[in-house]
């Protein structure tokens, strides 16, 4: 077996829910502390200097006074949305109408499928995010390339091809049986191979007829170890639309809960302007909740209820929606949630953020015993992060009296220059 892998530095782990118990009980922090990888897992998080007595043999990485934590999970991108990230101006029906289809179209080319999906898996490293659940488009050659970019990394990943049989442009159609029937092969090659899981994704409501959305429903139904994601309540003209094409609908979940797509394993993002019954449904069923915040105010969409839901007793988890969101950076993606609840009167704490940015996102994603924390037993997913990584930010970190207000400038101020370095799977990832 080869030797171990000593990482030193301060660390930082969850204990309990942050939300649901005091932070002394819920966070872990090592001053002087030590994570020792083995085979791609973590084995031990403790003291560094006791670690490195007891483990003579391991190689030692000393990252001095940065931050280790798990590895950011990104509960919700468009991986072949990375090329039109940041494209002005428009709401969510013409957003994807002008720019999210016709780029989405071109990755019938697996040439160029596999193209994004590196240079997105890239990117995402470099910015400390180490899972995502990423919806392709709908050619299967799309999943294909991103799970194989994925595989190849040893990367943990969640991923599935969007499905839409209407209002959608020629090309980007296809139909209710080749949704089922190609989403089954895909399941069946890749769901469950190394670190790869597969994703029932209906992409939304309005691009789906019952029929799809129906034979989505009874896919899941045989595959029900899969996860199932979409979009859900996002902006107020969307609902409206949902409501003219479902007229017998209770509510925009009603849409999917009646054709057998509302579970516990069901990943929704956005749900923002959700109905008190579309809430009580989602919690009862253990539904997981994604808030996608750059998305959010970049397409002006609304004010997710952060504190609302998590009081109701809802599962939520941390996104950037790559391309909708307008930031790779989960750093970013903290500093909107932030300013969002703020907005709500509702201020998020450090400790909250970066547990809905980890383990949060990883519950959401049922992937909770594999990653999201540091602690033993779990795959060596993490990050190091740089507590002093621009002038700007050292020169308030540097005067913290305790570990939040040394990393808290780095939630609000910090990117990609924040980010020491990514571990996937126990090996440092490179391309930093
Ligand atoms: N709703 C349906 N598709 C999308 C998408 O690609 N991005 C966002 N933000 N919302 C959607
Ligand atoms: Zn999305």
């Amino acid at each position: 077996m080869p030797a171990p892998t000593l990482l030193l530095g301060q660390t930082l782990s969850f204990v309990k829910n942050p939300f649901a118990a005091p932070l002394e009980e819920a966070v872990r922090h090592h001053r002087h502390g030590g994570v020792l990888i083995t085979a791609g897992k973590i084995t031990e998080v403790g003291d560094g200097a006791t670690l490195k007595a007891a483990h003579p043999q391991a190689e030692v990485v000393n990252y001095g006074d940065k931050l280790i934590c798990a590895g950011f999970v990104d509960a919700h991108v468009h991986y072949p949305q990375t090329g039109i990230i940041a494209s002005w101006g428009k709401r969510l029906i013409d957003w994807l109408n002008s720019y999210t289809f016709p780029e989405e179209m071109r990755f019938e080319d697996p040439v160029y499928a596999a193209e994004v999906a590196t240079r997105y898996l890239d990117l995402s490293a470099r910015h400390g995010v180490t899972t995502m659940a990423s919806y392709c488009t709908i050619h299967p050659e799309s999943v294909t390339a991103f799970f194989s970019a994925a595989q190849a990394r040893g990367q943990r990943v969640v991923a599935g091809k969007t499905c839409m049989d209407r209002n959608a442009p020629e090309g980007l159609r296809d139909s209710a049986q080749s949704a089922y029937d190609d989403s089954k092969t895909l399941i069946d090659r890749w769901h469950g191979v190394d670190r790869l899981s597969y994703a029932i994704t209906p992409r939304f409501s309005p691009t789906s007829t019952p029929a799809q959305l129906e034979a989505l429903g009874a896919l899941w139904a045989e595959r029900p170890d899969c996860l199932m994601q979409t979009h859900l309540s996002e902006q107020l003209d969307e609902i409206a639309w949902v409501k003219a094409l479902f007229p017998q609908a209770r509510d925009y979940l009603d849409t999917y809960e009646q054709f057998g797509l509302l579970g516990a394993r069901g990943i929704y993002g956005h749900a923002i302007h959700l109905e008190p019954r579309e809430k009580d449904r989602l919690r009862d069923i253990g539904a997981g909740l994604v808030h996608c915040p750059t998305s959010n105010t970049f397409i002006g969409s609304g004010l997710f209820d952060m504190k609302g839901l998590i009081d109701n007793g809802h599962r939520v988890g941390l996104a950037t929606d790559t391309g909708g969101g307008s930031s790779f950076s989960m750093l970013r993606t903290m500093a909107t949630a932030y300013e969002v609840a703020q907005l709500r009167h509702h201020p998020l704490h450090a400790a909250e953020l970066m547990w809905l940015a980890t383990q949060g996102a990883a519950q959401v994603l049922h992937l909770q015993d594999q990653i999201g924390n540091l602690a033993p037993g779990l795959e060596a997913d993490l990050v190091v992060l740089n507590l002093a990584s621009t002038p700007d930010i050292a020169q308030r970190s540097k005067r913290a009296e305790d570990l939040w207000e040394a990393l808290f400038p780095t939630l609000m101020m910090g990117d990609d220059r924040a980010i020491a370095a990514t571990w996937i799977g126990g090996r440092h990832h490179d391309a930093q």
